[in-house]
């Protein structure tokens, strides 16, 4: 069956994604064949899911219930959203996916969270996985200094440089076991006009594969 094209734009805090997705967006401005998302979020039950998920910055979850509620918001995203988009052979560019639950939900070592995970976006995401990731690699110094120097953080964003390198670390695992999508690495040390440039020319090349 013929479907559309799902692209994921994910990254480390601090990257660019927002600005890239912005940019994007005035690159398809106009376009009712291209769908703007993001994750958590994309309806009005999972953008209420994310502010309840981004609220518990003082008393954090357990990892299993981040889980669980990220994967909720996620069947909930997928269905009203994402696959009537790819039905009617739409592009969707989503902010964020199931590789940023694996990376901030999914404590290094725990298999049995891993399992969990792995079972559940499975079951979530059936056949409607992203054809392609666009990441914006960034250093983790700079990721965190970025995010700093941003003034808007989440509890995310607090974590120490430790834990941002254990991020990156946690990207290139996900990549490396979603073997069947695509996997385009930006360097987002350029300049921001560059990784506009950059995203703009693999969302473009994508679509003419
Ligand atoms: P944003 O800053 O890109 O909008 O993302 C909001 C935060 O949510 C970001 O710090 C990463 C986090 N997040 C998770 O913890 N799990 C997820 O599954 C997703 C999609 C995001």
């Amino acid at each position: 069956m013929k479907r559309g094209i799902f692209i994921v734009i994910d990254g480390l805090d601090g990257a660019g994604k927002t600005t890239a997705i912005e940019h994007l967006k005035k690159v398809f401005a106009g376009r009712d064949d291209v769908v703007f998302t993001r994750e958590p979020g994309g309806t009005p039950e999972a953008e209420e899911l994310r502010e309840f998920f981004l609220r518990t910055r003082e008393q954090p979850l357990e990892k299993a219930t981040e889980i669980l509620l990220v994967e909720a918001a996620r069947a909930e995203h997928l269905a009203k959203v994402i696959v009537p988009a790819l039905l009617d052979e739409k592009l969707v560019i989503c902010d964020r996916f199931d590789v940023s639950t694996y990376v901030y939900n999914v404590p290094k070592d725990d298999t049995s969270l891993e399992s969990l995970f792995r079972e559940t976006n499975r079951r979530v995401v059936g056949s409607s996985a992203p054809d392609c990731y666009i990441f914006l690699n960034l250093p983790p110094h700079v990721s965190l200094e970025r995010s700093r120097g941003r003034g808007d953080e989440t509890r995310f964003d607090e974590a120490s440089l430790e834990a941002y390198f254990e991020r990156r670390t946690r990207y290139m695992d996900f990549f490396n076991f979603a073997f069947n999508s695509n996997v385009k690495i930006v360097d987002a040390e350029q300049s921001i006009a560059a990784v506009c440039a950059e995203v703009e020319l693999c969302v473009l090349n994508f679509c003419r594969e």
